[in-house]
């Protein structure tokens, strides 16, 4: 569907649900609105509309299904799998009016609306002494809404866990247009179908939210964050298991290949790094809590895990400074890559004791099909990105050898009994590799799961399940 294709009728039916000031027909804001952080896709919804509140939202769904017209919910466009792209035009639904936040600190919840920024929530709560984990790389642009869509997860929740462990309840807009609360505003809940998390990660296609109640922390003071320096990237991944065997959780623990350091540091600035030629990768480890005598009894063990295997000299962050550079550069390892070639991304996760064993895979697939892949990630969740560099390659090459090989790399991860991803999604870009993590009949429910929701099929087709679906 494009703009030509929605008559007056459509136009003026939603004019009159969000007023004139917010939907938006004009080319640049549409294709504003057509693209995430997914590779270099553009797709432009037919027209743009901006709710103001949850009753709008309702009116603008029952619209769709009126019309048959395909909405897209729109949160801060970060997305790595494309699952805000308006692959069939329609309706793009910019959630960007709902911006509020209410901390409850008798109760350690918060009522956040989806439009607020990661960051922004973050460091809201933590002014009044209290701590919301999730830490997405792109948390100074990111939405907390678009972060439940996707179940985002981040360098923290290796011991904090991922967005889901945080969302209590919901208030969620159904495809078909009725309002719901999902849950209750508890901690625990053992009260029939557990709606809240179906509606987790269930990538803009099962409700759009409208409401999230999170869970809150107190905050900690103290941490020690320590960078590795490997000889062998295969051993960088050897220590990761090791550190928890040693009854270590670190607060982050996270690997980069070597590519992936180097081109950081030249594409982000104020952050230098003196690194010997033969280092293969590093390991980003950090502890945290309350007690600095406990952390440096930590940091002791895992430097005696570390010494077991070839390493260069550890770098300790001794400032504040120092640690936002060393946090500022792993943060910036996706855009830098982005920066320096096409490429694709791949999400494996695997159980961390597996890592190596993957990491030594995605190396040779990587000769088999003749592309260089540069990793990274949360190697402390078995969380390993995978970005696979065009380069020089032919477009030929690019086109079909390429996805022979991310077939593999995904066999790989489900062989070693991990799966396709661990925090971006699936979307547009992975759903037609889904049949290699599940077979027909889990495939089967899941359709009927989106069936029951919904019977249009308008929210956010053509995501999530594969293509050739019967
Ligand atoms: C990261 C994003 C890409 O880990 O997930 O930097
Ligand atoms: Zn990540």
């Amino acid at each position: 569907m494009n703009t030509e294709s929605l008559s007056n009728e459509m136009i003026v039916g939603l004019e009159n649900i969000v007023g004139r000031s917010f939907l938006f027909l004009d080319t640049d804001t549409r294709n504003h609105y057509g693209h995430d952080e997914t590779e270099d896709y553009v797709f432009p919804p037919s027209v743009v509309v901006k709710p103001g509140n949850t009753d709008e939202v309702a009116a603008i769904m029952k619209f769709a299904n009126q019309y048959g017209i395909p909405v897209v919910p729109i949160g801060g466009r970060t997305g790595l799998s494309g699952g805000a792209l308006s692959i069939h035009g329609g309706i793009g639904l910019s959630m960007e009016r709902f911006a509020n936040i209410d901390i409850d600190e008798k109760n350690l919840q918060a009522v956040v609306e989806p439009a607020v920024i990661t960051q922004v929530f973050r460091e809201a709560v933590k002014e009044k002494g209290l701590f919301y984990p999730p830490d997405p790389s792109s948390q100074g642009s990111c939405t907390i809404g678009g972060n439940v869509a996707e179940n985002a997860g981040g360098a923290r929740a290796v011991k904090y866990g991922v967005t889901k462990d945080y969302v209590l309840n919901l208030e969620v807009v159904l495809p078909t247009g009725e309002v719901i609360w999902t849950g209750a505003n508890t901690l625990k809940n053992s009260t029939g179908y557990n709606l809240t998390q179906l509606m987790v990660g269930s990538e803009g296609t099962l409700g759009v939210i409208t409401k999230i109640v999170m869970k809150l922390l107190p905050d900690n003071s103290h941490n020690i964050l320590m960078l590795v320096p490997f000889f062998k990237a295969g051993q960088a991944c050897e220590a990761v298991a090791k550190i928890f065997r040693a009854g270590i959780v670190p607060s982050a623990l996270e690997f980069m290949e070597r590519d992936a350091i180097d081109w950081t540091l030249r594409y982000v600035d104020g952050v230098s790094l003196d690194i010997k030629d033969e280092v293969e990768a590093h390991l980003l480890i950090e502890v945290d809590g309350n007690y600095p005598d406990v952390l440096f009894a930590d940091a002791e063990k895992i430097t005696g895990v570390l010494e077991q295997f070839e390493i260069d000299e550890i770098l300790f962050a001794d400032t504040e400074d120092q640690k936002n550079a060393l946090w500022k550069m792993r943060r910036a390892v996706g855009e830098a890559v982005k920066s320096n070639s096409i490429y694709k991304e791949e999400d494996t996760v695997v159980p961390r004791y597996e890592l190596p064993t993957l990491l030594a895979g995605i190396k040779s697939i990587g000769k088999k099909y003749g592309f260089h892949s540069v990793c990274y990630g949360h190697a402390g969740d078995g969380n390993l990105h995978v970005n696979i560099i065009k380069g020089d390659m032919t477009d030929e090459n690019w086109k079909t050898e390429v996805p022979k090989g991310i077939r593999e790399i995904f066999e790989l991860t489900v062989s070693l009994k991990g799966t396709l991803s661990g925090e971006h999604g699936i979307g547009y870009v992975q759903k037609n590799y889904m049949d290699i993590a599940f077979n027909d009949t889990q495939l089967q429910l899941m359709k009927s799961i989106k069936k029951i929701f919904d019977p249009n099929n308008v929210l956010n087709p053509g995501k999530v399940l594969p293509d050739n679906m019967a």
